[in-house]
């Protein structure tokens, strides 16, 4: 997707609407936090881990809805490259990331690599002026991430790599220059470092019934098939599922993709689930309903597919979701609809309508 540069400084604003939206919720919704159903025990009772991505927001509602509710968290951005290492001249730094390792061990929970290598954030100190070089440059970050955390058993190898008008492989950084040999340099070298871990790639509008989902589904497909024809190691194929009220979802062609995937080996991880709601009606009840019913009939129909091994809301929770803080920058929302409520839990961290759609949908699917 495209990110502006902005969108990569760690900046959030605090919406205190939620407070207020809280107390209009219907009762039915107003469960304490700690008697609702734990998500992540709903999901495990069917064979799916379920989890959040996270920013180590100190806020303890916040965190006491991460910790009950996610079996898996994901860095949001502190474990992409340039995080951890800007410059040739500066020093890896491993130190937020570590936290995050902290915080699950303290809750029983798995991290997932997210991720080696995405156009949006290069590092150019690992590029070389040769194949040779770059290999030596980026395979050295790829082995010193991967292999500092053995205990990270999922890893997002590669992002984002089908463009959304060819849906062909991007043209741009490394992967314009090198292509498949890259992608399967990246993997092995993955493979290599993190042998106990599995390895994915992760792209976004493969899961709605716009022409461009339709395109990028067949792109991706096409670049499984390449990727499994060289020989390069993968198991997953990760549906990023950024759904948005103006892009309806197509479950049905999500899960032909899903069966495809499996045939040619791979699980697919539901891998970062929000729904954008800027073009729905500002009425709360009304918006929190259709937004429950997208997730509700987005995760029956994928849910379906025993290849789905997990679901990764990207932020549980209103309280800090990029659809709102980056919303300036990112999708244009109509002043007029108010603000976006994106996740399963509100800004005050009080669960609405989607967390129990999504519940109920846990609960219904089928065993793997
Ligand atoms: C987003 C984060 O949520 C933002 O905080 C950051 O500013 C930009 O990146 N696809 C991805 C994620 O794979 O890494 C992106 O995360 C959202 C789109």
């Amino acid at each position: 997707m495209m990110l502006p540069g902005s969108l990569f400084r760690p900046t959030r604003r605090r919406l205190l609407a939620g407070a207020g939206a809280a107390l209009c919720a219907p009762a039915v919704w107003r469960a304490r936090a700690d008697e609702l159903p734990a998500l992540r025990d709903l999901g495990a009772a069917r064979g799916i881990e379920i989890g959040s991505a996270f920013s180590l927001d100190p806020d303890p509602k916040y965190r006491a809805v991460i910790a009950r509710h996610c079996a898996v968290i994901t860095p949001e951005w502190q474990m992409k490259p340039p995080q951890i290492k800007p410059d040739a001249a500066s020093p890896y730094d491993f130190s937020t990331v570590d936290k995050f390792f902290d915080f699950a061990g303290r809750h029983s929970q798995k991290v997932h690599g997210h991720t080696l290598f995405w156009f949006h954030v290069p590092i150019d100190w690992a590029v070389g002026d040769t194949f040779e070089e770059t290999k030596k440059l980026y395979g050295g970050f790829i082995r010193t991430v991967a292999g500092r955390y053995p205990q990270i058993e999922t890893w997002d190898v590669l992002n984002e790599l089908i463009d959304d008008d060819s849906f062909r492989l991007r043209t741009g950084y490394l992967v314009g220059q090198y292509g498949y040999d890259f992608i399967d340099f990246c993997l092995r070298t993955a493979r290599e470092a993190a042998p106990q871990a599995r390895l994915a790639i992760n792209d976004y509008w493969i899961e709605c019934a716009a022409q461009v989902c339709v395109g990028k589904r067949g792109g991706v497909l096409d670049m499984l098939k390449t990727i499994k024809e060289m020989g390069s190691p993968l198991d997953a194929l990760g549906i990023q599922s950024h759904l948005y009220s103006r892009m309806p979802v197509d479950p049905d062609a999500t899960y032909d993709l899903i069966n495809e995937a499996a045939g040619l080996g791979l699980e697919s991880w539901i891998s970062e689930l929000d729904v954008n709601d800027s073009t729905l009606p500002a009425d709360i009840a009304e918006r929190d309903a259709l937004v429950a019913d997208i997730y509700a009939r987005y995760l029956a129909g994928t849910l379906r597919h025993p290849a789905v091994k997990r679901v990764i809301f990207w932020g549980i929770s209103d309280y800090y979701n990029w659809v709102l803080y980056d919303k300036d920058h990112w999708d244009q929302r109509p002043p007029e609809t108010g603000d976006a409520r994106p996740a399963l839990f509100d800004t005050a961290n009080e669960p609405k309508a989607a967390f129990h759609a999504v519940a109920r949908v846990l609960a219904a699917a089928p065993y793997r």
